[in-house]
């Protein structure tokens, strides 16, 4: 074979290849509306990345302030969103409803679209705090959607993503400027902040805290219930006062299961400041939280995860 043939094969290959991809992508579009509202295609988070778990630091208005939205549309077509929603202005529904003048729109209500009574029962309007919660975990924000998606539990990811969805508008709503938030106080070291964790849960809010854990993204990677599954990380149903470690069929780090006492409320405490730090070497990717206001929130919320929840100290 001289040069010339074998370009020639080479060429041959390489469009047979380009057309084999081009009709594979085609196909994906095309699927979503052979028949509208139904869901023909599943996307799934892979939320059991194990390590490569995001660690949400910072809290939802403060990743919104600086939150790009041109990152956010790529997010869009990466996180596998396009496949069912168009964003233009008159853009068709799919499998999902177009997303054009979504933010601020009342929930479940555009226009032509087949709605589940889960979504459009909901009755209230999308903002910025809404639409982290819906995208953290949609099946959690509204039991019994339509919309088959996991969830992100990439928080940056999640602020971008509605930074975006604000711009399909014709005139965006302003992005509301972060108050100034005392990030990681904890970081440096274990040590919790504020004062004992007696004092603090004496005046905590555990409705406030069960929210903390959808916006901190607890969620994610834990359920809450009596019996509810192990995820990324074990269920957190009785978590106060039982062993450390020791739920039922969840394959623990040996840096947590090393430790060997109660969760006590201090215990927890400390542990929630900052996992890496109260136990080095722990498969909980997660940074902590550092404000020591929202810690006693989400442990009064853990104590009420009980048929009797353990006295407050
Ligand atoms: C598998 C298809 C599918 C994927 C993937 C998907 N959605 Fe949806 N989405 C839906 C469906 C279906 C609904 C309507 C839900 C209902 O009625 O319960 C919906 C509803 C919504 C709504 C509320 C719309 C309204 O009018 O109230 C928003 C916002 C939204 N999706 C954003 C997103 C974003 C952002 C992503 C990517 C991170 C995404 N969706 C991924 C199918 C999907
Ligand atoms: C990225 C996933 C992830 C996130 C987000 C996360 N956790 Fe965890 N969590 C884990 C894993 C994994 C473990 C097990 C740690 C080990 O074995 O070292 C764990 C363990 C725990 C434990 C100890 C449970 C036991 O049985 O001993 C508590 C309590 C806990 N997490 C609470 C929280 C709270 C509250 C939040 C939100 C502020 C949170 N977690 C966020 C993954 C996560």
């Amino acid at each position: 074979m001289d040069t010339m043939q074998v370009n020639k094969v080479f060429a041959a290959l390489l469009v047979s290849g380009i057309t084999f991809f081009v009709a594979g992508r085609v196909g994906v579009i095309l699927v979503p509306h052979a028949e509208e509202g139904k869901a023909h295609i599943k996307i799934e988070m892979p939320v059991a990345a194990g390590a490569a778990a995001p660690a949400p630091e910072q809290p939802f208005e403060v990743l919104l302030a600086s939150a790009s939205a041109d990152a956010g549309k790529a997010d869009f077509a990466a996180a596998g969103c396009v496949a069912c929603h168009s964003v233009g202005e008159g853009g068709k529904a799919g499998v999902g409803p177009n997303l054009y003048g979504v933010m601020g729109a009342v929930q479940g209500g555009r226009p032509g679209f087949a709605y589940s009574a889960a979504l459009s029962g909901k009755g209230g309007k999308w903002d910025f705090a809404e639409l982290n919660k819906w995208l953290i975990k949609p099946a959690a924000y509204a039991p019994g959607t339509k919309m088959s998606y996991a969830g992100m539990p990439d928080a940056k990811k999640r602020a971008e993503l509605v930074a975006y969805i604000n711009t399909l508008e014709a005139s965006p709503v302003a992005i509301p400027a972060a108050a100034a938030v005392p990030v990681a106080a904890a970081a440096a070291g274990g040590a919790p902040s504020g004062e004992p964790i007696g004092v603090m849960l004496a005046k905590a809010d555990a409705a406030a805290g069960q929210k903390s854990t959808m916006t901190l993204g607890c969620i994610a990677c834990h359920s809450f219930g009596d019996g509810g599954k192990n995820g990324l990380g074990p269920n957190l149903y009785g978590v106060v006062g039982r062993p450390q470690a020791s739920h039922e069929g969840y394959a623990y780090s040996a840096a947590l299961k090393g430790k060997g006492g109660e969760w006590t409320y201090d215990q927890l405490n400390t542990w929630l400041t900052k996992p890496a730090a109260y136990a080095p070497g722990t498969k909980m990717s997660y940074a902590g939280i550092a404000d020591a206001n929202v810690r006693a929130n989400v442990i009064a919320y853990l104590r009420t995860l009980a048929a009797e929840p353990k006295p407050l100290p």
